[in-house]
C-alpha cells in the first residue's frame, strides 16, 4: 500500500496538531505527525516566539517528541497546513529527519484536501550524515 493510502491516522494526528499551532506572527499553522515503525504516531506543531529565530517547526517538534518517547525508526511523515498548496518540510527539518530516516516517505496535506508525496531522499539528496563525521 502506498504511504498516501495508509496515512489516515497520521493525517488525522497532523491535522489535530495543526489546530494547536502557535503561529501569531506568521499565521502559518503547521502540524506534523511521524509514524514510528511500531505504528506509534507522534505529533508536533510549529511554536513561534517573539524572538523570531527561537521559533520551532512542526516537523522537528514531532521528531523531538518521538525521540524523547523512545522512537528512532520511522516509516511516514505527514505535514498538514492550511496553505493553498501542500508544503514540504523546510531545509533544516529535512536535515534533522535524515539523521533517522533518510528514505522517509513524506506526505503533505492541506485543509482543503490537496495532497503531495515525496521521499526525503529526493527532498534532500545529499544529507550530512553520521558517516560524514568519520570522513576526516
Ligand atoms: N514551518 C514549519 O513548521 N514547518 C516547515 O516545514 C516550514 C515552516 C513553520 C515555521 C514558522 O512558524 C511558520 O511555519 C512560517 O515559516
Amino acid at each position: 500500500m502506498t504511504p498516501s493510502r495508509e496515512a489516515g491516522d497520521a493525517s488525522a494526528a497532523a491535522l489535530a496538531a495543526m489546530a494547536h499551532a502557535y503561529a501569531p506572527y506568521s499565521h502559518f499553522r503547521v502540524g506534523a505527525a511521524l509514524r514510528a515503525t511500531d505504528g506509534t504516531i507522534v505529533a508536533g506543531c510549529n511554536v513561534e516566539n517573539a524572538a523570531f529565530p527561537s521559533g520551532t517547526c512542526a516537523e522537528r517538534g514531532a521528531l523531538a517528541a518521538a525521540v524523547a518517547t523512545g522512537h528512532r525508526d520511522f516509516d511516514l511523515l505527514v505535514v498538514a497546513t492550511d496553505a493553498a498548496e501542500p508544503t514540504p518540510p523546510c531545509g533544516m527539518c529535512r536535515q534533522a529527519l535524515a539523521e533517522f530516516a533518510p528514505s522517509l516517505p513524506v506526505v503533505a496535506i492541506t485543509l482543503a484536501g490537496k495532497r503531495a508525496t515525496w521521499v526525503l531522499s529526493e527532498l534532500l539528496p545529499q544529507p550530512f550524515t553520521p558517516a560524514s563525521l568519520t570522513h576526516t
